[in-house]
């Protein structure tokens, strides 16, 4: 069975331009830039807006809010998709709760956006797909142009081998460099952005599997909350109730969220108003917890979000595993 059957996967940017036929000027942007070194392919994806959804992955929702660049919606979305048929791995971290390993054929995407109502469009996707022997893909997508229906172009590479990593930079770079707004910046700010996407494109640094948690600031990484079996953050904080907030982003919108208790040392502190510290006031790591008992319906909607990933989590598990996680469900059972 191939590993990622259901999925139809992004053409190649050439493939892409030859079906369109004529050289449309969308599909042809997103093909600038120079041939892709070895190790390396080019990948497209022509319509970005409903991607996820038509290629049948499931957003997973964590009980905190990811840290965002806007102060009032999330513009980080996590998406997976597995085989069917096949089971995610469940295991107990070090602290006893629920941890991870997805299948091979997993896809699993970090989705980020900016702006909002028809001009919300993404900005940016970063994604792993789990191969047959269990090795893992990366891959990044960009936006070709500023309009939100214009195609992202992409880039995908074997994790593990050092120089195919910095290949892939490398290419993403001057591929990003040649693509507006980049193309159109002075040096000196183009080169600043350029750097960014250097810095942001060291995944695996990221991503180790099995990271534990940071009980200080910057322990174990820059990243406070650990990583499961695949080296993934954020889906086996669905299970839980309580997360660590990280110090990164522009935003963290749970300081603010009724929904959402923070604690310090085991106490619930409430936000001062306006800027946010991100940390205790001692500098340790603040920890967010997702009420039950707020009924206002943006927190149900919420709980109802988190809940529909925990079932279906637990939906692709062995049913020995899938019991395991009884006392993550039971609360979703009265929603
Ligand atoms: C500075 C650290 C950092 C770097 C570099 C990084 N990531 Fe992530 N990634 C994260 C964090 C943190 C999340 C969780 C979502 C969030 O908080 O934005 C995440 C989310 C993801 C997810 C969704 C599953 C999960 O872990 O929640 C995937 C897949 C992913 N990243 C792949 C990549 C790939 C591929 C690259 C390189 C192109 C990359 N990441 C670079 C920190 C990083």
């Amino acid at each position: 069975m191939s590993p990622h059957p259901p999925r139809e996967r992004p053409r190649p940017a050439f493939a892409g331009w030859i079906a369109a036929g004529v050289a449309s000027l969308a599909v042809s942007t997103a093909c600038r830039g120079d041939a892709p070194p070895p190790g390396v392919t080019d990948v497209v994806i022509e319509s970005p807006r409903e991607h996820h959804v038509r290629e049948g992955f499931v957003q997973l929702v964590p009980p905190v809010h990811l840290p965002s660049s806007s102060p009032d919606r999330d513009q980080v979305e996590i998406w997976v998709k597995v085989p069917q048929g096949s089971t995610i791995a469940l295991a107990l971290d070090d602290a006893g709760r629920p941890t991870l390993e997805f299948p091979p054929g997993t896809l699993a995407d970090r989705v980020e956006w900016m702006g909002k109502g028809d001009m919300r469009r993404i900005v940016d996707i970063r994604g792993t797909r789990i191969e047959a022997d269990g090795s893992q893909t990366f891959y990044v997508y960009r936006p070709s142009a500023p309009d939100p229906r214009a195609p992202l172009f992409g880039l995908e590479w074997a994790r593990g081998d050092a120089s195919v990593q910095e290949a892939a930079t490398e290419h993403l770079v001057a591929r990003v460099a040649a693509h507006p707004p980049v193309a159109q910046m002075p040096a000196a700010r183009r080169e600043a952005v350029l750097e960014g996407v250097r810095v942001r494109n060291g995944c695996a640094a990221c991503h180790p599997l099995s990271r534990p948690e940071n009980q200080a600031p910057r322990q174990h990484g820059l990243v406070d909350r650990g990583t499961d079996r695949s080296g993934f953050f954020t889906p086996q904080t669905v299970l839980w109730d309580e997360v660590p907030l990280e110090a990164y982003g522009a935003h963290d919108r749970s300081w603010h969220d009724p929904s959402i208790e923070v604690r310090c040392g085991g106490e619930i502190v409430a936000a001062p108003e306006g800027e946010v510290p991100r940390r205790c006031s001692d500098g340790t790591i603040a920890r967010g917890r997702m009420r039950w008992d707020v009924a206002e319906p943006a927190a149900r909607a919420h709980r109802a979000a988190v809940c529909d990933g925990r079932r279906w989590l637990a939906a692709h598990m062995t049913q020995a595993d899938g019991a395991k996680l009884s006392s993550a469900l039971r609360p979703c059972e009265k929603i």
